[in-house]
């Protein structure tokens, strides 16, 4: 298959499966794969460090050092939680990967993050966060969304390489909160008390 799209960003809440299959499209592109949360640290393009979150915070220059990183690429595959951080004229399409939030909660237990965590990031699914950021900021023509819930990772990499090809924008193309129960909502708001 060939594909005219160069720059690609993939995104969504963690768990979802973006590192696999950012994986699979760079070979398949040929392109250069990169982990931004691991660059970011790597390049020590961070300002310190949020003890409650357990998280580095991302420098304020960090657009204008990723633009000229990248500058080293011709063809790449972002892999990032945080689309936002990527500069728009640097990425020809975002894909956000979406997961039905029940699936979503038991991957990230067996990850053995904490109940809170994990509740943290159910939520964030089922709130469409990372959709929302990624069509802030780059726009909902170039914004491609894709469920992946019951489906192998071959079967997703050929959806993704497909509507990526077409430049194909696809949007609203779930609504977790038609699909889960209120009992699973309780579940999550009382898991965020928690340590
Ligand atoms: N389509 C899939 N079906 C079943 N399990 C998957 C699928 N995609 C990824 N996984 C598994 O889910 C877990 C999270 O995937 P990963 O790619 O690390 O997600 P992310 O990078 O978004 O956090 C891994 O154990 C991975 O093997
Ligand atoms: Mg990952």
């Amino acid at each position: 298959m060939s594909i005219a799209i160069k720059r690609l960003c993939i995104t969504g809440t963690p768990g979802v499966g973006k590192t696999t299959i950012s994986l699979k499209i760079a070979k398949i592109m040929g392109a250069k794969y990169i982990d931004l949360g691991k660059l970011v640290i790597k390049q020590g393009w961070i300002s310190g460090y949020d003890h409650a979150r357990r998280s580095f915070i991302v420098s304020d220059e960090i657009a204008g050092k990723l633009k000229l990183y990248l500058t080293k690429f011709e063809k790449y595959v972002i892999d990032t939680h945080y689309c936002e951080l990527v500069p728009s004229e640097c990425i020809d399409m975002v894909v956000v990967l979406r997961l039905r939030p029940d699936v979503l909660f038991e991957r990230l237990s067996m990850r053995g993050y904490s109940s809170k965590k994990v509740c943290e990031n159910t939520l964030a699914e089922v709130l469409d966060s990372c959709l929302i950021s990624a069509i802030e900021a780059h726009g909902r023509d170039r914004v491609i969304e894709v469920d992946t819930t019951g489906k192998s990772v071959d079967c997703i990499v050929e959806e993704v390489l497909k509507l990526v090809s077409k430049r194909e924008r696809r949007i609203g193309v779930v609504n977790w909160l038609q699909e889960i129960d209120y009992e699973f909502l309780l579940k999550l708001e009382r898991g965020l008390q928690g340590p």
